[in-house]
């Protein structure tokens, strides 16, 4: 089946992610991604985490279609067909999950799309589970490196209303929403790891 997109940063980031997803993620229940662009990510975690379930989600038809086709070629039972949720639309089109998953969207959409995931994810999580966030960010007291510099300039340039967010300001939105936390990892590529859990 064709249509399987590849991203160059999965290779390097997907499992120093999933590192951290083993510390956090329930022992049983659902997963879902946000922004499972194609979906490489998914299909590795699902591989990796046989005893858990995962939705796949993105707002573009294109990556869909990816995941769908990455999901067939590793014939993976423990992935759901891909669902169309667009972060900022409330309420979304999932009930419930277990726990949400957002990898490099926040910096690359509207505010409102972060502001979208947390009022959902609030809505569709139990008590004590967890949202967790990966992606570069600008902190308080942490020089941002030149590559992210660049790289927030490069995202002003295509689009007005993206570019990196500043950790305080996703923090302060997400205790507004009803999330404690937040517990931050370093990671490879001046990136970091964020897991709120839902109060
Ligand atoms: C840089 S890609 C990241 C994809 C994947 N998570 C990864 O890390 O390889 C950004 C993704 O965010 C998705 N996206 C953009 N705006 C969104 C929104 N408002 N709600 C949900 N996803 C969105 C795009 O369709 C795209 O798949």
């Amino acid at each position: 089946m064709s249509g399987r997109l590849r991203y160059t940063a999965t290779e390097r980031n997907r499992d120093p992610i999933l590192d951290v997803l083993r510390g956090i993620l329930p022992a049983r229940g659902l997963v879902l991604e946000i922004a499972s662009g194609s979906g490489e990510h998914i299909v590795h975690f699902a591989r990796h985490l046989p005893h858990l379930d995962f939705q796949p989600s993105d707002p573009e038809a294109t990556a869909r279609g990816s995941i769908a086709a990455w999901t067939a070629h590793e014939g993976l039972a423990n992935v759901r067909a891909p669902i169309e949720i667009d972060a900022a639309q409330i309420p979304w089109t999932i009930a419930a999950a277990d726990a949400v998953l957002c990898i490099n969207m926040i910096h690359i959409s509207p505010w409102a799309a972060t502001q979208g995931l947390m009022r959902n994810a609030v809505a569709i999580l139990p008590a004590g589970a967890p949202l967790y966030l990966y992606g570069p960010y600008v902190r308080a007291g942490v020089k941002t490196a030149p590559s992210n510099q660049a790289f927030d300039a490069d995202l002003r340039r295509r689009n007005p209303d993206w570019g990196l967010r500043d950790l305080a300001d996703v923090v302060a939105l997400a205790a507004s929403e009803g999330f404690g936390g937040p517990v931050v990892t370093e990671m490879p590529a001046n990136n970091i790891s964020v897991v709120f859990r839902r109060i």
